[in-house]
């Protein structure tokens, strides 16, 4: 599982508070550090921001842009206020 970049060691349950706090992906690197050495965690970290899961499998860019893509689809569709409804 993948849970942290490595390079800074910022784990991806910091980068989900600050997701939820309503930062960017862009505000988030610039106040950690993530996703500015070697950029592996990037992919990881967006899918961090877009689904709040803070393990993740092993991905490869592709995997991560899909998953990314599929939870701001289901954003779009209203997912998440059902899910804040029950
Ligand atoms: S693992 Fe995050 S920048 Fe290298």
């Amino acid at each position: 599982m993948v849970e942290r970049c490595v390079c800074h060691d910022v784990s991806f349950s910091r980068v989900a508070e600050l997701a939820r706090s309503g930062q960017t992906l862009e505000q988030i690197s610039e106040q950690t550090g993530c996703c500015t050495g070697c950029g592996t965690c990037e992919p990881y970290v967006r899918v961090v921001i877009a689904t709040g899961r803070t393990r993740l499998p092993v991905m490869t860019e592709r995997q991560a842009a899909e998953v990314v893509a599929q939870a701001e689809a289901w954003k779009r569709s209203g997912g998440d206020r059902d899910k804040s409804a029950q």
